[in-house]
């Protein structure tokens, strides 16, 4: 993982990111005449990037774009520092200093950001020509006089904890189910200082998940529910948040297998809702937020097994309802039910389930952005969509009338677990809020979790949604 470190100054031999505007003064970057001409030349052609080339060093200074919003400002800083990560890595630096020569601690910090998360490879299983794929950048310093190290501090705790996610989701079955992630979580928070308890087969079972149970008999592996807590003295809230992540290791789609070609490729993925909220506990103890959060984590794989259940089977689930079950492969919303049924008994302030739920959300929008809706106050939902433009991990809240309910009627059960042929996505969430008693907001990450092809500062594969809208949102909540 990248480290990112406070610099009180700089040398003139190391590579150099100067953030500038067309107004700065380069004069520190330890430039020749010459090169500063060339400089101020192409500034004053309006190229944002210039390059310059030395024997020992490259300095790259760049001139931060202007955009209507400040937050697309943010964005496209972030951005840069994607595509400058890639210009040091390409020249082997194993080091590089951002100098911040516009004094504006924000955008010094996601320009940062944006080179550390793009900075990410997922080498593990590799044992061939490691060396020769694997990124040189190692270190970002940062050197300015209006970022902290408290700032930097943050900085890394988020990069860390995103990053940890991404591996979390491009973690094949094979090598982390149901039981494992569990453990994970374990090693988690030993480590940021968050309680964690897992609930076995026999425990589960015991609490009547008929859900996860369910869900988890055409599977070799045992279900897991993971209950993770951070609750500092100085919490500001009396009520707790509760942060619940659908943990469904593989989706094969059980007997409802799924159908289109290619489709099961990416199910690995099928757990980047817990992913998040592991990972986001991991951010806020470490980082130690004021506030108190408890996660719950329902685990299993999604299996076509012997004893799999099947289209027709009523199950009855955590909090005493039934289920007619008539699409294995809408198996999140079974595992989710009975954990958002369980976190009944924390009398939440609001509850945030985040899940790969629906193909219908991500054919929506795309891996543009989240997919929310719910039953929460506005005031929630805009502190939640404030997060989602500060991080550029955007909100789009989608209708959740009552309506959409009435496509979930079962004729001999009290629900059944599919809407009919429209509104995929918000039968889907329809269903979940049957169980919550709360105010709840369902985030479909489906199209951003996870990416067939690199996006900006987010490789191919896990993005790691999820895990820095929710650190931005508990930071400003209250
Ligand atoms: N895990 C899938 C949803 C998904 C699709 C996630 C694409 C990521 C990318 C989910 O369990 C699923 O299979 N949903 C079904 C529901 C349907 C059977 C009602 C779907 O969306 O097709
Ligand atoms: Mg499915
Ligand atoms: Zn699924």
């Amino acid at each position: 993982m990248t480290a990112i470190k406070y610099s009180a100054s700089f040398s003139a031999v190391e590579h150099l990111a100067a953030i500038a505007t067309t107004k700065s003064d380069f004069t520190k970057l330890g430039l020749s005449r010459e090169e500063l001409g060339y400089l101020k030349g192409q500034i004053q052609k309006d190229e944002h990037f210039v390059t310059i080339n030395q024997y020992k060093r490259t300095v790259i200074v760049y001139i931060a774009e202007k955009k209507d919003e400040r937050f697309l400002a943010i964005e496209a800083l972030r951005r840069a520092g994607n595509k400058v990560c890639g210009v040091f890595n390409g020249i082997k630096a194993g080091s590089v200093t951002i100098v911040d020569l516009a004094g504006n601690a924000e955008d010094t910090i996601a320009f940062a950001e944006g080179m550390a998360l793009g900075n990410y490879q997922f080498l593990s299983h590799r044992t061939q020509d490691t060396k020769k794929v694997k990124h040189s950048l190692a270190t970002i310093n940062i050197q300015s006089r209006k970022v902290d190290r408290a700032q930097i501090q943050r900085l890394q705790i988020i990069v860390d904890a995103t990053l940890k996610a991404r591996d979390l989701v491009n973690e094949p079955v094979n090598y982390l189910n149901a039981v494992q992630i569990a453990a994970e979580f374990q090693k988690m928070g030993r480590e940021a200082g968050f309680k964690v308890d897992v609930l076995n087969k026999t425990k589960i079972e015991s609490l009547k998940m008929g859900g996860l149970l369910a869900v988890n008999r055409g599977s070799m592996d045992p279900p897991t529910f993971t209950i993770m807590e951070w609750k500092p003295g100085n919490a500001k809230n009396k009520k707790p948040y509760i942060l619940v992540g659908k943990g469904v290791v593989y989706d094969t789609g059980g007997v409802s297998l799924k159908p289109t070609a290619n489709s099961m490729d990416s199910m690995k993925c099928d757990m980047a809702g817990a992913a998040a909220v592991g990972c986001t506990m991991y951010a806020i103890a470490r980082a130690k937020l004021p506030v108190h959060v408890i996660s719950l984590v329902p685990a299993t794989d999604n299996r076509p097994g012997m004893n799999a259940y099947v289209p027709g089977d009523i199950i009855t689930m955590h909090n005493g309802m039934t289920v007619e079950m008539l699409n294995a492969d809408a198996e999140g919303r079974m595992i989710l039910a009975d954990a958002l049924s369980y976190a009944q008994k924390y009398n939440p302030e609001l509850a945030i389930e985040l899940s790969t739920l629906t193909g219908a959300a991500a054919a929506a929008i795309g891996k543009y952005g989240i997919v929310a809706m719910g039953t929460a106050d506005k005031k929630m939902n805009d502190t939640l969509t404030d997060s989602g433009n500060n991080v550029f991990e955007r909100i789009a809240q989608f209708p959740f009338w009552d309506e959409y309910a009435d496509l979930l009627k079962s004729d001999i059960a009290d629900l059944k677990n599919i809407g009919g042929s429209v509104a995929g996505a918000i039968t889907a969430g329809k269903f979940l809020q049957k169980f919550t008693k709360y105010p709840y907001i369902h985030l479909d990450i489906a199209g951003p979790a996870f990416i067939d092809s690199a996006y900006d500062y987010k490789p191919k594969g896990g993005t790691g949604v999820g895990v820095r809208l929710l650190f931005d949102f508990f930071s400003h909540v209250m």
